[in-house]
């Protein structure tokens, strides 16, 4: 496919990964048969939307399997509560407001909106995840939102004044199905809150490895906009966070409902300086991103010369596009991880064994890759001792680094 999947504009071809396996296929076995496709993205210069080329089925991507888990990270399981709180004090205010969670994972926000009374249904597509909420009492349809499934809760009188969804728009491949899906079961004043890695924080950052299947694509205010005014949609509000490495949070109401803030209107004034609307932008960010590739091969042949051993700390989704783009596996003796439904397997394509936390802790290393950037504070906070023991991160988000204990001091 070359043409926009929203407008059907020619797109411009951006980035080409080459073969890359599903993000989170993590392998029971080495060399492993898997499904691999070409990762490669495109912009569009009529509607701005910068999106992947192609992407495999969902079948392949969400599914009984699928290893991301909210509960990995307390700072997520923070973050939802939070989000909980905040919905709950700026839009609940009837007994009859309720919330749907899109894309709702094992639980965190719905289960702390249900600790608040407010009423709620979850909708995932991934049984395993799916399931854990059931278990902690959520009503979910194990399902993709579709307009589909959302005429089949009007039918049932669902109507919601909060429908809110964390880093799965992202995922979903027609928009114009979603658009019509939330327009059918958004109460008239509701709001449609949304949260998404930001387009503006990956071009700022060069955080190409958020480019993997399960993403189809990157938003910005100025794209969203020229999608949700065929809707009768607006956004009227937007607030930067700082999940999946820099993220922004989407408040959209029918038009005109609620007026638009000053921090909307400043980001979207940022996104026009930042150039979120011309190809330059994108073609400077694909000469970076073979930069970075270049600097990475360089600084871990080097280190594996002067007999470094060198590994890998969190087998993120993210790490699957790193790895096997920069090719890069050869270097890694493993990854540790702390997700149960990793430890023990291997990497997709590029075969590096995940190993459980207490293999990080007490083996020799003098060299971590942290691919789970995106959380640094957190880890950075946590592992003072392996850096008290002359331990180094390297990061590659702006740019390739090695840090040291003297460097964060
Ligand atoms: P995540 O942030 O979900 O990134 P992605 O969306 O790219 O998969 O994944 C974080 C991974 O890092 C997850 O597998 C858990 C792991 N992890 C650790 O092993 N230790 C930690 O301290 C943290 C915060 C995460």
């Amino acid at each position: 496919m070359t043409n926009c999947r929203l407008c059907n504009n020619k797109l411009l071809l951006i980035n080409n990964f080459g073969e890359m396996p599903i993000a989170n296929a993590f392998q029971n076995k080495v060399n492993n048969a898997q499904f691999t496709f070409n990762l490669q993205t495109g912009f569009c210069n009529k509607c701005f939307m910068f999106q992947l080329i192609d992407q495999p089925p969902p079948e392949k991507m969400f599914h009984q399997d699928y290893a991301f888990s909210t509960r990995s990270s307390m700072f997520m399981i923070k973050h939802f509560q939070n989000v909980a709180k905040m919905i709950k004090t700026n839009f609940i205010s009837d007994p009859d407001d309720n919330v749907l969670e899109i894309g709702c994972n094992d639980g965190v926000m719905l289960e702390q909106i249900q600790k608040y009374g407010v009423k709620n249904i979850g909708v995932e597509p991934s049984a395993n995840v799916a399931e854990k909420s059931q278990e902690i009492g959520l009503e979910i349809i194990n399902d993709f939102f579709s307009e589909e499934l959302a005429l089949n809760m009007k039918n049932n009188s669902n109507y919601f004044k909060v429908i809110y969804a964390s880093n799965v728009i992202c995922h979903l491949p027609d928009l114009n199905d979603l658009c019509k899906g939330i327009t059918k079961i958004l109460k008239k004043d509701g709001i449609f809150i949304f949260e998404e890695p930001y387009l503006a924080s990956i071009i700022k950052k060069n955080s190409f490895d958020q480019i993997y299947d399960e993403h189809v694509y990157f938003y910005c205010i100025l794209s969203l906009n020229n999608l949700f005014q065929n809707y009768n949609l607006e956004i009227f509000d937007s607030e930067e966070i700082w999940t999946h490495g820099g993220s922004m949070r989407y408040f959209v109401s029918f038009k005109g409902k609620y007026p638009k803030t000053e921090r909307f209107r400043n980001s979207l004034h940022k996104e026009v300086k930042l150039k979120l609307d011309r190809e330059e932008t994108y073609l400077n960010f694909n000469k970076n991103c073979e930069k970075i590739k270049y600097d990475i091969n360089q600084t871990l042949a080097d280190l594996k010369n002067k007999n470094n051993e060198i590994v890998g700390y969190g087998a993120t989704s993210k790490s699957t596009t790193f790895i096997n783009y920069c090719d890069i596996g050869k270097y890694i003796n493993f990854i540790s991880d702390t997700s149960h439904s990793k430890i023990n397997k291997f990497t997709p394509l590029s075969n590096i064994p995940i190993k459980d936390y207490s293999s990080f802790q007490e083996s020799c290393h003098s060299f971590t890759i942290l691919f789970a950037w995106n959380h640094m504070k957190e880890i950075f906070k946590k592992e003072t001792e392996y850096f008290d023991n002359g331990g180094n991160w390297i990061v590659y988000v702006p740019e390739v680094k090695i840090i040291s204990k003297e460097e964060i001091e």
